[in-house]
């Protein structure tokens, strides 16, 4: 069993989300490979699990502090304090309690890993990618949630990740994350692979959309064999 699965996922089983548990270990990964250039900025914490996912990598790698922007409204800021307190991660995360685009202006710290789940309308996550990606550091990372079923961040990733001169090492994770690598100039083949990149989340998108609807339906290892097949793919 690797760390993600021993240490993380009894933490997050109980917090209500909408993360796979691979895109959980990918956010946990990303953090753990923060090098200290800069930190973790999160776009929309709801009740905290993928803070969690974070923070746990964080901790497992340098320690990176964590800033978590969300309104926090107050129905739910208790259960995203309690969840992060759980995970023993409150040293690291500091909770913005605020709109991402009010925030942009004041936010001066460079940052490493750019985590963007927050309005998915399709006017405010190109004003997250507008205000925020410019902080991100040459060689940070960027993930953006809901790029599959959610028109407004895959329109968004569509055009700026998947189509761009400026990221590399694209990469999808299932159900709904896309991740990238911010460069000053990417390679051709790099362009290359962001599009087969694009080609397999699409299929993926079409393959699964009648699929979802029965998902409970479907035995487990269907699922997980499904999974396997699309890391391979990458
Ligand atoms: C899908 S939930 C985030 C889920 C969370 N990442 C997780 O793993 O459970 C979206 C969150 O974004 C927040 N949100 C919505 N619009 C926002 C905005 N403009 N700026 C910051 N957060 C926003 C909401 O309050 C909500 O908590």
């Amino acid at each position: 069993m690797n760390e993600f699965a021993q240490r993380v996922k009894p933490l997050i089983a109980d917090v209500p989300g909408w993360l796979t548990d691979e895109e959980g270990e990918a956010l946990y990964e990303l953090a753990r490979q923060c090098t200290g250039r800069g930190v973790i900025l999160e776009i929309g914490s709801w009740k905290g699990k993928s803070t969690i996912c974070l923070g746990l990598g964080a901790r497992a790698g340098g320690g990176a502090p964590i800033f978590a922007i969300d309104p926090h409204a107050d129905y739910r800021f208790g259960d995203f304090k309690a969840n992060v307190e759980r995970a023993g991660i409150a040293d690291l995360v500091t909770p913005v309690p605020s709109l991402s685009q009010d925030a942009a202006p004041g936010f001066d710290k460079p940052i490493e890993l750019l985590f963007v789940d927050g309005s998915h309308v399709e006017a405010d996550v190109r004003a997250d990618f507008d205000q925020w990606v410019p902080k991100v550091v040459e060689g940070g990372w960027v993930a953006f949630h809901d790029t599959t079923w959610t028109a407004g961040p895959r329109r968004v990733v569509g055009e700026r990740v998947y189509r761009s001169r400026t990221f590399k090492d694209v990469r999808f994770v299932a159900g709904s994350t896309t991740i990238a690598r911010k460069t000053a100039a990417n390679t051709l083949a790099d362009r290359a692979r962001a599009r087969y990149v694009l080609a397999v989340k699409t299929g993926f998108w079409l393959a699964s959309t009648p699929l979802k609807k029965y998902r409970r339906l479907l035995p487990k290892s269907v699922e997980r064999f499904g999974r396997r097949v699309l890391r391979a793919m990458q």
